[in-house]
């Protein structure tokens, strides 16, 4: 008999023969594999106000373009009845898909399957897509919600991590890496994320921490509940855990969606550019009103940010972190530009420690992924006092100039107001290799504020007056003549500090045009390799 016998079968018509046992065997088990830990225990993931695992996949890829891997992969551990649970795909659902048409490598870690805890084998599949996705040089999307180390695996799970972590570090600054909290992350869950280079975290369920409340109470003492110790609020506020927050989980996929749209697909590539609506000349007047704001005056940076961008489109990252400096991508005629900017609302702008940190580690992602940067600068300086001295600003605002004299990537720098001192040099200045630099005609570019360098240029003809009325008004007036000297853009205009001061109404339109002429910037050869450790 021919094996293929009956053309009818070529059509994609379905077979009247009985389906073969081997077939039918299979079809069996990898319905068990989808059904995961079963109706009951996803009813309870799904009565936490959470998705399981597989929906999740599905309402993040582009419709039907998931495809699974290692779906049928077991634990090989036999201790404390680990597999008389015959836990198929091991707690961790692990394959490719597209995002916006383009091909990722994604993980799901599945709660309802032993608390998606981190055996061997679920720590191998891991590893295995973070090293396909290397190979074919996509983003790898981590969407975690798990217990940790699987308590019952001893040390291989332990093992598991570093297998993880090693993988993280090899990817960093080659491939995007995208960390999605959507439950516990407890122990060596959090630590994956942290070397990963956007963390997502979702209101009321996602946690992450080293040690659960209850570790910390026998620790130290201390009594905190869950949301407190790790929830979404302590981590996009005051650790700086967290990117971005979101109010659901289709929120929060829809930001991931938004984010890799921002992204290249790997560190040889540049992001995509779009046809914009938005004409590159257009003229923002409304600009000018910088130049007639009182330097002292708050405002939020976003307002001059939206202006600058195609459409007043801002994609904002570590919104409500060190709130004095923001950061996020823009497109500008059509191409994504990384964001860094001093925000005048918050501690006047001043760069403290986690401005620092939060600019320093954008601009080594923007650096590793091609990513052209515009530096917007309005501050006073590095913030002063005795806890950010003691907290480490001299380490920390270190890694402000070490992140920008490193980056060869297109930069773009826009003085708007203050530019004083060690803040001045650190925001994208040309002595750390800014491409072009540019100044409002209201830019202040001196080694400090005018009040403070007269205090300091004349204390002692400031002492000698006992008179406190008249001390003012010699305060007043030296102040003055400071300013008319130093407290504009001209002296740098003049020394070439800036390559030319602009009007603000052409503000995007020049550097539109900046960037375009800088379009074709290659790196100097032999730059060291581009990881984005965790600063
Ligand atoms: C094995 C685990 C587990 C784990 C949870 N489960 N965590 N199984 N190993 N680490 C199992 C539970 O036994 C339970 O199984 C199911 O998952 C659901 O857990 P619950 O506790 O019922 O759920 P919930 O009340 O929602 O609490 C979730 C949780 C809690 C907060 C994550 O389970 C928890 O605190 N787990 C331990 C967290 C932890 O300390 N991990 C650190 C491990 S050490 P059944 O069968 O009853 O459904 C580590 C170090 C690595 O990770 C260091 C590398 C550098």
């Amino acid at each position: 008999m021919e094996l293929f016998d009956n053309p009818r079968e070529d059509k994609n018509t379905k077979s009247d023969r009985p389906a073969p046992k081997s077939l039918v065997k299979f079809r069996q088990i990898y319905q068990d594999a989808l059904a995961g830990a079963g109706e009951e225990k996803n009813k309870a993931q799904r009565a936490k106000g959470k998705f399981t695992a597989r929906e999740r996949i599905s309402y993040l890829l582009d419709q039907d373009s998931f495809f699974e891997i290692k779906s049928l992969m077991e634990s090989n551990c036999h201790d404390f009845g680990v597999a008389d649970k015959h836990i198929k795909g091991d707690g961790v659902i692990t394959g490719f898909g597209r995002i916006n048409g383009r091909p990722v490598a994604i993980f799901a870690q599945d709660f309802p399957q032993l608390g998606g805890s981190l055996g061997y084998a679920h720590a191998t599949k891991i590893a295995d897509i973070m090293d396909k996705a290397l190979q074919a040089k996509i983003p790898v999307i981590g969407l975690l919600d798990s217990g940790g180390a699987r308590i019952q695996e001893g040390v291989e799970s332990l093992n598991g991590y570093g297998e993880i972590f090693w993988r993280n570090v090899k990817a960093s600054g080659k491939i995007p890496q995208i960390s999605v909290i959507l439950g516990p992350c407890a122990g060596g869950a959090a630590y994956s994320p942290a070397l990963t280079d956007f963390i997502f975290m979702v209101e009321g369920i996602s946690h992450m921490f080293i040690t659960g409340p209850s570790a910390v109470k026998a620790a130290t003492g201390e009594e905190i509940d869950i949301d407190t110790l790790g929830g979404s609020v302590p981590h996009s506020e005051k650790s700086g855990v967290c990117h971005f927050i979101a109010k659901s989980e289709q929120d929060c996929f829809r930001q991931v969606r938004e984010l890799l749209s921002f992204l290249p697909q790997n560190n040889e590539e540049r992001p995509l550019s779009e046809t914009t609506t938005d004409v590159a000349d257009r003229a923002v007047p409304v600009l000018e009103r910088v130049c007639a704001m009182d330097p002292k005056k708050a405002f939020r940076i976003q307002h001059v940010i939206w202006r600058l961008a195609d459409n007043f489109g801002f994609f904002e990252i570590h919104q409500n972190f060190a709130k004095n400096v923001v950061i996020g991508f823009i497109r500008l005629g059509g191409e994504v530009v990384g964001v860094v900017a001093n925000n005048p609302a918050h501690l006047g702008g001043a760069l403290d420690s986690d401005a620092s940190d939060k600019a320093a580690r954008f601009i080594r992602f923007l650096n590793a992924f091609n990513i052209p940067i515009l530096t917007l600068v309005d501050t006073g300086g590095y913030l002063p006092g005795v806890s950010q001295e003691h907290g480490g600003i001299i380490r920390h605002g270190a890694k402000l100039l070490y992140a920008y004299a490193e980056a060869t990537v297109p930069k773009v720098t826009l003085v708007l107001r203050k530019a004083y001192g060690g803040a001045y040099i650190a925001m994208g200045s040309k002595f750390l290799r800014g491409d072009l630099n540019f100044a409002f005609p209201s830019a202040e570019i001196a080694v400090m504020g005018p009040r403070g360098a007269v205090e300091i240029l004349y204390s002692r003809d400031l002492k000698k007056e006992t008179d406190e009325a008249k001390k003012e008004e010699m305060k007043i007036k030296l102040t003055k003549e400071y300013s008319d000297k130093f407290a504009s853009p001209y002296q740098a205009a003049r020394n070439g500090s800036i390559d030319e001061i602009i009007e603000p109404a052409e503000a995007r339109s020049k550097i539109i045009r900046a960037f375009a002429v800088l379009r074709t910037k290659r790196d100097p050869k032999n730059h060291p390799r581009r990881g984005n450790i965790p600063l």
